[in-house]
Order: C-alpha cells, then sequence, then structure tokens
C-alpha cells in the first residue's frame, strides 16, 4: 500500500536498456539490503491511481518515476537537489541500486520523483528516462559552452540507440545541422535519423568528423575508439559529452600527446554524463511533448507483454532501437 504522502500509479510498461541487460548477466546492480532480488524496471510510464490531497498529480495523470533517490547523508549535490551528480556514490537507484524497479502492475512513488507526462503520448512516454538522461547531456554542453561565446551549429551523435537518437532529436528540436553515425544499413536507425531532418554516416568516425568538424558531439556508444576519434577531431571549442557507459578491459592504441595537443590549443572539453534531475525530467517531458508522435513510437521497435518478458534481455538485433515490457494489455 502506497504510504499517504504518497502516489499510487498503475503501471503501464517499462522500457530496456544495456543496464537493465547487465543487471540480468549479473554483472551491475545491488538488491535492496533488505530483499535478496531486485525488482527491475527504471524506464518507467504509468497512470496515476490515486495520489495525495495537494499533491501535482491527480487521478488518470500519465506518469514517469525518477530513478535516483540522494544519498543518505546528503552530500552536498545532493543535497541540492542535483543527486544526479552526486558526490560520495551511496545514491540509489530504483531497478538498478538498491531500490526496487518499476517493472510491476502497481507502484508507489513519492510526488517529488515523479513527473507528468504529456497525455497524448500514450507508449512513448516511456521514453522519459532515456530522454532525462539526454536532456541533462545537452544542458551540461550548453553549461560548458558557455564559459565563453558560444553559437555550435553542428552536433555529431555516435550511435543511433535510443540514447542517439533522442539526443539527435533534441538537437534538432534546437535548430541545429544534426549528423549521426551507426554502424548498421537496414532496419528502422537511417529512416528515423533522416526524418529528423539530419544526416545519417555509417564511415569511420574519422572520416565523418572530419567532414563535419562538430561544435558538440554527444557520444552514446561508450566504444573506446568513436569516443577518441571525435575528440581528435571536433571543431575549435568543441565539446564533447560522453554518455555511453563502457565495459573496461578493452585497450587501444591512443596518441596521448597528439589528443592533448588538441584539446589544449583548441580549448576544446570533455565531460561524462549520468542519470538526471527532476530539472532533467521536465526539460525530457517539454521535448518529447513538442516531438512528433508517430516519430517517437517508431523508435519502440520491440514491444513484448509481461508473461514474455524474459525474451528481452538477450541480446538484441544491431537494428532494435527500443523494447518495451508492456504491464498492462491493453496499451495501445
Ligand atoms: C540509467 C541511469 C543510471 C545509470 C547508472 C542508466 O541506464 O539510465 O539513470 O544512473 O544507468 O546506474
Amino acid at each position: 500500500m502506497p504510504a499517504d504522502d504518497e502516489l499510487l500509479v498503475r503501471g503501464l510498461a517499462v522500457g530496456v536498456c544495456g543496464t537493465d541487460k547487465e543487471i540480468v548477466r549479473g554483472e551491475y546492480g545491488w538488491a535492496p539490503s533488505d530483499d535478496g532480488r531486485l525488482v527491475l524496471g527504471h524506464e518507467s510510464l504509468g497512470v496515476v491511481e490515486r495520489a495525495p490531497t495537494g499533491s501535482r498529480f491527480a487521478r488518470g495523470d500519465l506518469v514517469a518515476g525518477v530513478v535516483r533517490r540522494p544519498d543518505p547523508e546528503p552530500c552536498g549535490a545532493c543535497a541540492h537537489g542535483e543527486w544526479d551528480m552526486c558526490r560520495n556514490g551511496r545514491y540509489t537507484e530504483r531497478g538498478i541500486k538498491e531500490r526496487h524497479g518499476y517493472a510491476s502492475e502497481l507502484w508507489t512513488v513519492e510526488p517529488d520523483f515523479a513527473v507528468k507526462v504529456d497525455s497524448g503520448l500514450g507508449v512513448a512516454g516511456v521514453l522519459t528516462e532515456p530522454t532525462s538522461v539526454v536532456a541533462k547531456a545537452w544542458e551540461q554542453v550548453e553549461r560548458i559552452g558557455e564559459r565563453a561565446w558560444f553559437d555550435p551549429r553542428r552536433v555529431l551523435v555516435t550511435g543511433a540507440g535510443p540514447i542517439g537518437l533522442l539526443a539527435a532529436m533534441i538537437g534538432a528540436q534546437r535548430g541545429l545541422d544534426v549528423h549521426v553515425l551507426d554502424r548498421v544499413t537496414d532496419g528502422p536507425k537511417p529512416d528515423l535519423v533522416r526524418d529528423l531532418g539530419a544526416t545519417y554516416h555509417r564511415t569511420s568516425i574519422e572520416e565523418v568528423a572530419a567532414s563535419t568538424q562538430p561544435d558538440v558531439v554527444i557520444e552514446a556508444t561508450g566504444v573506446g575508439a568513436l569516443v577518441f576519434g571525435a575528440i581528435a577531431e571536433t571543431a575549435s571549442y568543441g565539446i564533447v559529452c560522453l554518455t555511453g557507459v563502457s565495459s573496461g578491459g578493452r585497450r587501444l592504441d591512443v596518441d596521448a600527446g597528439s589528443l592533448n595537443r588538441e584539446i589544449v590549443l583548441e580549448n576544446d572539453a570533455l565531460v561524462g554524463s549520468v542519470n538526471a534531475n527532476l530539472r532533467h525530467y521536465q526539460a525530457a517531458a517539454e521535448s518529447l511533448a513538442a516531438a512528433d508522435i508517430d516519430w517517437l513510437r517508431r523508435l519502440l521497435t520491440t514491444r513484448v507483454p509481461l508473461d514474455r518478458a524474459v525474451e528481452v534481455f538477450d541480446e538484441s538485433a544491431a537494428d532494435d532501437v527500443k523494447v518495451v515490457i508492456e504491464l498492462d494489455e491493453n496499451l495501445a
């Protein structure tokens, strides 16, 4: 049962990402300390069944739950509502770290850790959490850019998975010339990129970066060669934002001297970005509400009912974009 000050939410869907697959493989994730298992689901969508009086929510609202909770201390960042920037690592995350996730038919959430999703979005509202991650990345780019005169024109996004495509979508919403690099030739990705008015590339990172000279790179693969290739070829005052979490152990020959020289002589910046706070969820909800709903729905390339959920944790095809588990069998 929900506490008096919590929302009771009927789960509609959860998205599945690489983190979920890592958790299922036993490579990442932590169960709550008083439980031997972890309920998955950090990319949530549900409909409010019951809301505390005086909260910003009402029965029938579509909502997504926030993933991270501040550490118990809290550190300075968490104390300022910037739990995405937690300094001591003792934060918790629903569906990932020491808190059960949202992959259940009914869930509860504190109103301060939920965001309203535009009712017109329907199932595409499940993209709120991945979009929040991207909204944060763009905010980082903006803030770093503002350290001096900044008028970015061109963005290169590496990887046309959900994070890459949503980063490209926000780039297009900002009126930028958007370029996306991925390795697939078929499937929905090339068209999804083109339908944003962006350019799809399938060449090497060196080639695409040299020909586009991006002011901003949003790296969404975690592949070392792409990370270093992007850093080496930005425009002057370039900003590279890394959002992909790579598995360690892969070694790469890097000319550290040239890289250093390039970064210094061009005032380039390199930043990592993870998770999102409430401000980013709100920005995400706004971006999704302003997006083309048909385009968003095309990102949901695989949808399975709850009783087939186990099937989605295997390696997916390279042209799959977002996998969704439906918690409500009547979901349109
Ligand atoms: C989630 C983030 C989370 C990160 C690390 C990602 O998949 O989207 O919210 O902070 O994993 O646990």
